[in-house]
C-alpha cells in the first residue's frame, strides 16, 4: 500500500543569539525567572529585513540536498507559519519567489505550534492518494519582528525565538517505514487565549494608531489557560494515535514534543510514562520556534544519533487555536 515517509531534513536558525541576560537589558526580567518557568536560556533572532521565507529557503535547500533531490523533483510546497512574510499571499509563494520550483502548488498552513504536524498530515494524504510524490514541508517563524521587547510585553517576548526547519516527504511502498497515522484537533472557542489581534480582517483600514498604542499588534496570551489545556491535550492525542496504530508507549523510541515550555514537556513525559532519555528538549537553545520547532528537533536528533533508521518516532504539539495533533512514524533514514 502506498504511504509517505521522510527522506531529507534541514534546519536553519539566524546566527544572532539573545541570552536571557540580553533580554533583562531590555525589560524587567531575569535569567532565573525565565529558566525556572520555561527552561529557556537563549533564542536566535533574525536581522531586520529577514522574513520567514528567507530562513525557510536555507532549511529547504538542505532538506532537498539531503534527500538527494533537486528543486525540480518537488511537486508541492506546504509551508507552516504563524506569521507569513506579508498579510497575503502565503509564504509558500514567497519561498517560490526565492527558489526556482516552477509552477507547483504552494500552500500555507496557519496552525501555529501545531502547524508542522498538520502540514505533515496533509502531505501524507496528498501522497497516499497518489496526487503527489515528493512534497517539501517547511515550518518557519520570524517572531522577533513582532514581539514587544519592553516590560509591557515580557510575559510573551521571552518565550519565542526565530528559526526554520524542513523535511522532504516522498511516497513509499515499503510498509515498514513512514507515517503510520496521525490525529488532528482544534477547539476554536479558545482562539482568543493566544493571538495577535491586529491588523484586524474586519476593521476598516485594518489597523489604527489607537490599536498600536494599545499594543494590539503584539501577541496576547493567557499563559495559565494555555498551560492548563496543553498538558491533557498532549496526553490525549498521544494515546489516540497509539490506539489507532496498535502501538504502546513502550514501543516509542523517541518523542519529539512541540517545545513550548520544559515544564509542559516534563509533565507530558511523566504522565505518559516516557523515560527522560526518550523525550527531546532543545528549548534551552532556541525558545519556542512554533512551526519550526519539530523539524529543528528532528534534525538535531538525527545529528546526535537519537533518531535513526527504524526508530518509532512520536510527534505531538499543542498551540494557539487551540489546536493539537500527534503523528507516529517509522523513521526511514
Ligand atoms: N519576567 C519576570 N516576571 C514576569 C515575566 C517575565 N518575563 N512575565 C511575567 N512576569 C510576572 C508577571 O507579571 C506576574 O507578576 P505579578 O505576580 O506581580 O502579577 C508573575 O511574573 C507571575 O506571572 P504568571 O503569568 O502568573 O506566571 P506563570 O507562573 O503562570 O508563568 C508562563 C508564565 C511561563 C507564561 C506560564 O503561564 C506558561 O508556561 N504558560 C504556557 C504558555 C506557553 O508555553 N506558551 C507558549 C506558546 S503556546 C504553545 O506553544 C503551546
Amino acid at each position: 500500500m502506498r504511504r509517505s515517509t521522510v527522506i531529507g531534513t534541514g534546519f536553519y536558525v539566524p546566527p544572532d543569539i539573545w541570552t536571557n541576560e540580553d533580554m533583562a537589558k531590555l525589560m524587567d526580567t531575569s535569567d532565573e525567572w525565565i529558566q525556572e518557568r520555561t527552561g529557556i536560556k537563549q533564542r536566535h533572532i533574525a536581522e531586520e529585513g529577514i522574513g520567514c521565507a528567507d530562513l525557510a529557503k536555507v532549511a529547504a535547500e538542505q532538506a532537498i540536498a539531503d534527500a538527494g533531490m533537486t528543486n525540480q523533483d518537488i511537486d508541492m510546497i506546504i509551508f507552516a507559519t504563524l506569521i507569513p512574510d506579508v498579510f497575503f499571499p502565503g509564504s509558500a509563494c514567497v519561498l517560490q519567489s526565492k527558489m526556482p520550483f516552477g509552477t507547483i502548488p504552494a500552500l500555507d498552513i496557519r496552525q501555529q505550534c501545531t502547524g508542522f504536524i498538520y502540514a505533515m498530515a496533509i502531505a501524507d494524504r496528498f501522497i497516499r492518494t497518489g496526487w503527489c510524490d515528493n512534497i517539501l514541508v517547511v515550518g518557519s517563524e520570524v517572531h522577533s519582528a513582532g514581539l514587544d521587547f519592553t516590560t509591557r510585553g515580557r510575559d510573551v517576548a521571552v518565550l519565542f525565538g526565530d528559526g526554520a526547519g524542513a523535511v522532504v516527504m516522498v511516497s513509499t511502498e515499503n510498509e515498514n517505514e513512514g507515517v503510520l497515522d496521525f490525529t488532528l484537533h482544534a477547539e476554536g472557542e479558545h482562539y482568543d487565549k493566544l493571538l495577535i489581534p491586529a491588523p484586524y480582517g474586519y476593521v476598516r483600514g485594518r489597523i489604527t494608531h489607537e490599536m498600536i498604542d494599545n499594543a494590539e499588534h503584539y501577541p496576547k496570551m493567557d499563559g495559565r489557560a494555555v498551560f492548563r489545556h496543553a498538558v491533557p491535550r498532549f496526553c490525549e492525542c498521544i494515546s489516540e494515535v497509539l490506539e489507532k496504530t496498535g502501538y504502546s508507549i513502550e514501543d516509542v523510541d523517541l518523542f519529539i514534543p512541540h517545545q513550548a515550555n520544559d515544564r509542559i514537556t516534563n509533565m507530558v513525559g511523566e504522565r505518559m510514562g516516557l523515560p527522560a532519555e526518550k523525550v527531546v528538549s532543545n528549548i534551552a537553545s532556541y525558545g519556542n520556534t512554533t512551526a519550526a520547532t519539530i523539524p529543528i528537533c528532528i534534525c538535531e536528533s538525527r545529528q546526535d544519533g537519537r533518531l535513526k533508521k527504524d526508530s518509532l518516532l512520536l510527534l505531538a504539539a499543542f498551540g494557539s487555536g487551540f489546536t493539537w495533533a500527534s503523528l507516529l512514524m517509522r523513521w526511514s533514514i
